[in-house]
């Protein structure tokens, strides 16, 4: 984008598989920005305790993950192939993206020690600003005082649709149906939990993508930062 954008901090919430991160990765291509998947960071502490077996049905085992949160090093490297996120020298972006990990990151998530890690984590990695980051909570806990923040909504089925294309292009066949069910109990975790719940900033504005293409949501943030920073 041939605009000039001071370094600011854009925050991009909202429900499951509204799209968050291929605009937030798209943003940060054109803007020249840092992006930042806090989900990744959720995803990746659930992985930990999947692979440590340390939880019985959606039920963690907190006095185990709680110690093991203090050494654990989770973060994004760039090979020329997109971001990818690591658990110290191992890349773990295939495992977190799975099904596996979707059923259980939620319960994860609204622990308050893991919550604390990846707020953490997140403000170490945005230390030099220009950054997008996509979440549940940026615009309204992370990050009250980012510049922009963005909202996304699509209508469920259009999301469950979208998130059955991007498992099968991994290889993983997943029916709609549990797709959706998952979607729906995620939803409702993260609008429901007692920390940082997921909700509309007040100064975030709403996209609703279920009809638009990425390059419709790109001319959509185009007009919105000339209006907001001028040139
Ligand atoms: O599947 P999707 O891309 O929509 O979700 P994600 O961004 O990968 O996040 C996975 C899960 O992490 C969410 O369902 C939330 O439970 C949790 N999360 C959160 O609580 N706060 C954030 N800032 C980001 C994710």
């Amino acid at each position: 984008m041939d605009l000039e954008i001071p370094d600011i901090i854009i925050a991009i919430d909202g429900y499951s598989s509204t799209g968050k991160s291929s605009f937030a990765k798209r943003i940060a291509h054109s803007l020249g920005f840092l992006y930042l998947d806090s989900g990744a960071l959720y995803r990746g502490v659930t992985l930990l305790v999947l692979e440590n077996g340390w939880h019985g049905g959606d039920r963690i085992d907190t006095e185990k993950l709680e110690p093991a949160l203090s050494g654990l090093d989770l973060h994004f490297e760039d090979h020329g192939k997109g971001t990818r996120t690591y658990m110290g020298e191992r890349c773990i972006e295939r495992q977190i993206r799975s099904m596996r990990v979707s059923a259980l990151v939620s319960p994860v998530a609204a622990l308050a020690c893991v919550r604390h890690y990846v707020d953490q984590r997140l403000h170490e990695l945005a230390r030099d600003g220009r950054v997008v980051m996509d979440g549940r909570d940026i615009g309204t806990t992370v990050f009250p005082d980012a510049q922009l923040k963005i909202f996304m909504v699509a209508d469920p089925l259009v999301r469950a649709r979208r998130r059955m294309d991007e498992l099968a292009e991994k290889g993983e066949t997943v029916q709609l149906e549990e797709i959706l069910e998952n979607l729906r109990k995620r939803d409702y975790i993260d609008s429901h939990r007692e920390i940082s719940p997921l909700r509309k900033a007040d100064d975030a504005i709403v996209l609703d993508n279920t009809d638009m293409t990425l390059d419709q949501q790109m001319d959509w943030l185009r007009e919105l930062l000339v209006k907001r920073f001028g040139k």
